[in-house]
């Protein structure tokens, strides 16, 4: 006799495993899910306050001038114009956006900052390339940025923008946790397979013990789904507040990605409805023997 309900588990397993492969992968290359970042970083005002004469706080301007001879007038006159990308004039991006496997770049289209006519919904992203993609990858700003202002060759730091140093020490600080997230989302994504397929085979095997054994698979990978999803949401939201705690000043803010967060816990609530239907068929199953054994001794 076939067990119509274990077929509930193999398409809420099919589907969590399809999310939690999702998480892992999306961002992973440019053209793919790059709205499903953990964390992005909008770097394009960067330097705002160091090449903006009008403020002149005295223990700028000399910074200022240090800098000045070495980049293009156009920023200067930028800001009195008002260009919305400082970024770019300084050889950055727009954004950096964090994924599993690696960190995305690009500029915002068609310009950063919203204005009159242009909404903030309005702003697109065009990513320009990824990273490489790493397993046990951590997004480290600071050397990505380092790295591309080296590229320019005008010798700026990004000391000299006042990158703030709490945003290394706090983001640093994310790394084990980053590591440890891309672990727990492979360890969830092999017990989701594990137990979709004894799920599957408890479609066609009767008993209580399958069950047991379904209700067991689910609800480890139930626990390895939410430390995942826990850990990557408090990382975004660690990481989010660091930055723009201290990056706010120096043009950088950040903003957690929405989406990737959606899709990790829609895994996981899928992982935990699993262990509920087996833990129903379990009871189900029991009630039913009981009801045999009552009938049985009627019936003699
Ligand atoms: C430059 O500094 C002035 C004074 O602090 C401020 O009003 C202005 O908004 C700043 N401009 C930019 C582009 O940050
Ligand atoms: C990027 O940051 C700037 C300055 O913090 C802000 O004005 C702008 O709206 C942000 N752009 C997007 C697309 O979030
Ligand atoms: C807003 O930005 C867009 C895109 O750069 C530009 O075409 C438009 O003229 C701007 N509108 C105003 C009012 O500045
Ligand atoms: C995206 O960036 C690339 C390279 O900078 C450019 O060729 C392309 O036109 C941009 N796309 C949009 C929609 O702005
Ligand atoms: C990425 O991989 C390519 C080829 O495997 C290599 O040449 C390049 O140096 C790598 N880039 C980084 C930043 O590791």
């Amino acid at each position: 006799m076939l067990r119509p309900t274990a077929l509930i588990p193999v398409i809420f397993g099919l589907a969590a495993l399809v999310l939690t492969l999702l998480c892992i992968f999306a961002g992973s290359k440019p053209s793919f899910m790059q709205d499903y970042s953990i964390i992005t970083l909008n770097t394009s005002r960067i330097g705002q306050n160091v090449f903006n004469t009008t403020a002149s706080t005295n223990s700028d301007s000399n910074i200022f001038s240090q800098i000045w001879d070495n980049v293009t007038n156009s920023i200067e006159s930028s800001i009195n114009t008002d260009i919305h990308s400082f970024a770019k004039e300084l050889g950055l991006h727009d954004f950096y956006s964090a994924h599993l496997l690696d960190y995305c770049e690009g500029y915002y289209t068609p310009t950063a900052v919203p204005n009159a006519t242009l909404s903030k919904s309005d702003i697109g992203i065009n990513v320009t390339a990824c990273s490489n993609r790493t397993s046990f990858f951590h997004f480290d700003p600071t050397t990505a940025l380092q790295r591309e202002l080296n590229k320019t060759g005008t010798g700026i730091t990004l000391e000299e923008l006042h990158w703030p140093s709490a945003v290394n020490s706090g983001i640093r600080a994310l790394r084990i946790a980053q590591k440890a997230a891309f672990l727990l989302y492979c360890i969830s994504a092999g017990l989701i397979i594990l137990a979709t397929a004894f799920s599957l085979l408890s479609f066609f095997v009767h008993g209580r013990l399958s069950a047991f054994v379904d209700i067991l698979l689910w609800t480890l990978a139930f626990f390895a789904a939410l430390l995942a999803s826990a850990i990557t949401t408090a990382v975004a939201v660690k990481a989010a507040h660091v930055v723009n705690e201290h990056g706010r000043d120096v043009g950088v803010t950040a903003k957690r990605g929405g989406k990737f967060t959606a899709l990790t816990w829609v895994a996981t609530g899928l992982c935990g409805l699993n262990v509920f239907v087996w833990v129903f068929e379990c009871l189900r199953g029991k009630r039913r023997r009981n009801g045999e054994s009552f009938v049985g001794r009627v019936e003699k």
